[in-house]
């Protein structure tokens, strides 16, 4: 349905002009407009002031106006990098952390990734989208209209594609948009415990094509990092992803530094994502290749470890998208607005940066910036309305949902 939404006290449209990601300094050109409208039908026909919209309204003739005061508008939060299909509960580990444990302790127990990978093995495939549909419902409600989900805890080619048919089910049931990324390497399956690089055949020889055959992902991922994955058999899952047809992201250097951004560069993945230990040449390689600095600043509050230098990348021109990481294990929440606020007071990213990083950088992080990710012309109509006059106090008055509604292709598909 054609409607004009007039009245805007704040319309925050991040235009990119063109641009598909905001680099460097550049995130702080968020282009608000004060006083502004938008004419839209399932994607935006016009941008403008409200002093403007008599004219449109006359040759356009929306089928519906709503007439907003001291409200904002947002382009919907691309929530690049999350992990919300799975089963069960890791609640007594965190009680176990908050006592003292860390998250490598915990896992080089034998809890963690595999603790979510025992319940996940015996969890039905309705099961695990009713989970997840209840998570993406939250995520919509505090503003996301596009998420990235993983496989990666099933760890056999069974229990993935069972994953990653879920995702599938998932997308066709929600309305949000969502892009599927297979995990395979997220960890070791216990059967293969002592003989890693078998399984590594397995992901590149049997999941990967079986995968691709399927069209059941666009990326693949690989933990690469001490303990988990290692740049030589991440450099094998690679190659066959690309022999494949699938392009890359990559979890990097988030326990250490293990060179893992550099390998993401090498391999011109789209996202090399937590980065809280990446080296000056990690940052350098990433430029370099125009890959995106994806940063999950609630991983590093949740399991207490140092915030990625989102400053010393920005300063150096790196493109950032801001995302939630959500899993049951180190970062539990699909608020992105509460990772906008961790963002701006611990990693030091102003407000304009955190809002670009959270919307155009996260739609470039999954090359979607040509149809998502910022309020333009032709884009589709995916935005959020908040209860406030000034985007400022998304991040000023913390901690509460200042979302009113969501909008995703000009659909209305939330009010608080
Ligand atoms: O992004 N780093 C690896 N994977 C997740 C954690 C998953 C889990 O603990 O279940 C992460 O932090
Ligand atoms: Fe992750």
């Amino acid at each position: 349905m054609k409607t004009l939404i007039k009245n805007i006290s704040s319309l925050v449209t991040i235009a990119s002009k063109g641009k598909k990601k905001l680099c460097g300094i550049e995130m702080n050109e968020i282009s608000e407009i004060k006083e502004g409208s938008v004419l839209f039908d399932e994607r935006i026909l016009w941008i403008g002031k409200t002093s403007e919209v008599d004219n449109i309204i006359s040759v356009e003739q929306p089928e519906q106006v709503i007439d907003l005061r001291n409200k904002t508008v947002i382009p919907g939060f691309v929530d690049s990098h999350t992990h919300i299909v799975f089963a069960g509960n890791r609640s007594n580990e965190f009680a176990r952390r908050l006592r003292g444990a860390t998250y490598e302790e915990i896992a080089n127990a034998g809890g963690g990734i595999q603790t979510t990978v025992k319940a996940t093995r015996n969890a039905s495939i309705e099961e695990l989208v009713q989970n997840a549909s209840k998570i993406a419902k939250n995520a919509i409600a505090h503003g996301a209209t596009t998420l990235e989900v993983k496989s990666g805890y099933g760890l056999t080619i069974e229990s993935e594609l069972k994953q990653l048919k879920a995702i599938k089910k998932l997308a066709e049931t929600m309305p949000i948009r969502i892009v599927p990324t297979f995990l395979g390497a997220h960890d070791f399956p216990p059967e293969y415990k002592n003989n890693r690089d078998k399984y590594v055949d397995i992901i590149c020889n049997e999941m990967i094509p079986q995968v691709a055959e399927e069209k059941l992902a666009v990326y693949v991922d690989a933990f690469v990092d001490r303990g988990y994955y290692t740049l030589e058999q991440a450099e094998k899952i690679f190659s066959s992803a690309l022999n494949y047809g699938l392009k890359i992201r990559v979890h990097a250097d988030e326990l250490a530094n293990v060179e893992a951004a550099t390998l993401a560069a090498k391999f011109n993945a789209v996202s090399a994502d937590h980065l809280l230990f990446v080296s000056d040449t990690g940052i350098e390689e990433l430029k370099k290749a125009g890959t995106i600095a994806t940063l999950l600043p609630g991983t590093a509050y949740f399991i207490r470890m140092p915030y990625a230098p989102a400053r010393k990348m920005i300063d150096n021109g790196l493109a950032i998208a801001l995302a939630t990481d959500c899993n049951p294990g180190s970062c539990f929440t699909e608020n992105m607005q509460i990772i906008l606020s961790l963002a701006v007071i611990n990693m030091k990213m102003t407000a304009e940066e955190a809002l670009s990083a959270a919307t155009l950088n996260g739609a470039a992080a999954l090359e979607l910036s040509d149809i998502c990710g910022s309020i333009e012309v032709g884009k589709q109509a995916d935005f959020s309305i908040l209860n406030t006059n000034s985007y400022t106090d998304l991040f000023y008055h913390f901690g509460i949902n200042h979302v009113d509604e969501v909008w995703i292709a000009g659909r209305k598909v939330h009010k608080n």
